[in-house]
């Protein structure tokens, strides 16, 4: 009893002095950076030295040495007696039959891939097709689509000679940023396939322009593409799922630009706008989760396409920054995301959803 009252007292006696300060012309301050200011000559003060006070190099040799890799770390690699023991690894025995988990076939379901008819859209439909499925690939490119569809079969039939059944493999037009073209798709893809069970959302683009300068209908267009064309197939094909009840799996490509900011090249737009896709995976991942819908997000770093292949031929310096930058040292290739699109959309992933796997050579995690 007596102690929280002679605190009250206490802190009643402590605001009046303060507030009668506050009223006199003089107030001592409560601090002052005399000390600071007589020593603001950044080589005379170690510790402002070490401010972005201080002109380069102030520092000293040590400078920027936790954000650059380190060169005296020195690891050998160890004489055959040290060597720890391996174990084998499993699965590796043939051409065409290698053992592996089950549950990564995605036999007896049928996947669509948005901007399938080429880049990393075109060799993820091949990952799906390799592990089971039957494929709807869709583009604004139907004539591209038609013949990625009919090469993608004809590499099957190459890869597993003797096989009679055949993957069904169909193309399909739509501007995934119209949602009347995305239903006549979707309806399209019904009427060959009978049913969807996956969807790979990789129809998008990036452009390199400053915020001031980036026209407005250019940017209206790319977030039409990357964040409408991707909300737009995910309910449709969420939709039907949900009139089947049957489960399914959506895997939006975004990109590490939604979670990190590239150098040099401006691109705000883009990087908001795969900002935006992976959250609305994981948004959509916990809205749909009640009807046994997963939404992932697949975040891939720099991927050496056709077309990323003809801009880096045309700007050497742009590829050497851009691969200094990666741990790993060198970019990825599409086939590096057949695995993770697999995965995903497999019942190998069952328990996950509202995750973003990021396939960058582990560009974000420095
Ligand atoms: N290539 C990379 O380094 C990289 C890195 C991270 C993320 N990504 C993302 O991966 C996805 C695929 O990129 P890519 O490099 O394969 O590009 P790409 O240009 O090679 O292929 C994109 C495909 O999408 C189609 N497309 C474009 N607009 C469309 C529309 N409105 N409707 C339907 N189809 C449309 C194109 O015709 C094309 O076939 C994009 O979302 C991209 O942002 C790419």
């Amino acid at each position: 009893m007596f102690k929280p009252i002679a605190r009250t007292a206490t802190r009643a006696l402590t605001l009046r002095s303060v507030a009668a300060t506050r009223t006199t012309s003089f107030v001592r301050p409560l601090s002052h950076t005399a000390a600071l200011s007589k020593k603001d000559d950044p080589t005379k003060d170690p510790l402002l030295a070490a401010t972005n006070k201080a002109p380069e190099g102030a520092s000293g040799e040590h400078e920027g040495q936790f954000a650059r890799t380190d060169q005296s770390v020195h690891i050998e690699y160890p004489p055959d007696h040290e060597m720890p023991a391996q174990p084998v690894a499993q699965g590796r025995g043939g051409m065409h039959f290698k053992r592996t988990l089950a549950q990564f076939s995605l036999e007896k379901k049928v996947s669509i891939v948005t901007g399938g008819a080429r880049g990393l859209g075109l060799v993820m439909g091949q990952g799906l097709v390799a592990s089971g499925s039957d494929l709807a690939i869709i583009d604004l490119n139907k004539d591209e689509a038609d013949t990625a569809a009919a090469s993608l079969v004809e590499q099957f039939r190459k890869e597993n000679p003797g096989l009679e059944d055949m993957p069904n493999v169909t193309a399909h037009y739509a501007d995934v940023a119209n949602p009347d073209s995305v239903n006549n798709a979707l309806a399209e893809v019904l009427s060959k396939h009978g049913q969807i069970d996956n969807l790979v959302t990789s129809a998008g683009f990036t452009e390199n322009f400053d915020a001031i300068n980036y026209p407005f209908e250019r940017m209206q267009k790319l977030w039409g593409v990357n964040v409408d064309g991707t909300y737009l197939f995910a309910t449709g094909v969420a939709k039907h799922l949900m009139e089947r009840k049957a489960s399914g799996s959506i895997v939006m490509i975004g990109s590490m630009s939604g979670a990190i900011v590239n150098v040099p090249q401006p691109q705000a737009p883009y990087n908001a706008a795969k900002a935006a896709v992976r959250h609305l995976a994981a948004s959509l991942a916990v809205e749909w989760a009640g009807h046994d819908i997963r939404v992932n997000c697949i975040s891939p770093g720099y991927m050496l396409t056709a077309l990323t292949r003809k801009i880096l031929d045309e700007n050497p310096q742009l590829r050497d920054h851009w691969t200094s930058l990666i741990p790993a040292g060198k970019m990825g290739t599409p086939e590096d995301l057949m695995g993770a699109v697999t995965f995903l959309l497999s019942d190998a992933s069952k328990y996950i959803t509202g995750a973003d796997l990021r396939v960058d050579g582990g560009y974000t995690v420095t």
